[in-house]
């Protein structure tokens, strides 16, 4: 079996390969570079799962016989916030935005919130399409709080402010391997990984 990533996000691509990797699983890994390149999607749907099906159905409507096309699509959601910034966290700053002006425009949003009501979550919805069209969706969470500075270089994103709960430093202050532990990537790619061991018994 061939798997194909619907994402041209290095940092979802280097996470979920190295979850992949991990997992022994007797598949090839590709990026959607290998079908030509992810197709142009509009991220225009109000949920998590409406959008990584999106993506994952445009690549596989490229996808050979034997491939899955899998899409990730993730953000943070601010409790204090009514959820904000959730399906929008990639241009939350506007189209644009980089991962600082995002983050920045959160830390604002946030700023007259006191910190017991800073809870937060990171969301990914991962979808998987089969060249038949199959479709599945595995979702992960991770919960924690919203801290008013930034701290740590690792990571991507929101990394710098998000601290899980029961943890003290950010994700950006986790190495790669400690953040897929306990991150909502790490539990919906072990989930999508227990499915696809049983797929290929
Ligand atoms: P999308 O799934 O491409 O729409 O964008 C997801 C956005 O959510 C990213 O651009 C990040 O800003 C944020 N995000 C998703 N996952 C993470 C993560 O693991 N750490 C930090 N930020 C994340």
């Amino acid at each position: 079996m061939r798997l194909y990533l619907a994402t041209s996000n290095p940092h979802k691509i280097q996470e979920l390969h190295a979850l992949l990797a991990e997992a022994g699983l007797d598949i090839e890994v590709h990026t959607a570079e290998a079908l030509g390149g992810m197709p142009e999607v509009v991220e225009d749907q109000d949920s998590f799962t409406g959008n990584a099906l999106k993506k994952a159905r445009a690549l596989a409507a490229l996808l050979p016989a034997d491939g899955l096309a899998l899409a990730d699509d993730s953000g943070i959601c601010a409790v204090a916030l009514d959820h904000a910034p959730g399906v929008y966290s990639a241009r939350y700053a506007g189209e644009n935005a980089s991962d600082l002006d995002n983050l920045y425009k959160l830390l604002d949003e946030l700023d007259s919130v006191q910190d017991l009501d800073r809870a937060g979550y990171f969301a990914c919805h991962l979808a998987s399409v089969d060249a038949s069209g199959e479709e599945t969706v595995f979702v992960g969470e991770c919960h924690g709080n919203i801290i008013r500075k930034p701290r740590g270089e690792n990571g991507f994103g929101y990394d710098p402010v998000f601290v899980p709960l029961g943890h003290e430093r950010t994700t950006a202050e986790m190495s790669q391997e400690e953040k897929a532990e306990l991150s909502h990537r790490g539990i919906a790619t072990r989930k999508f990984i227990a499915w696809l061991k049983e797929r290929l018994m």
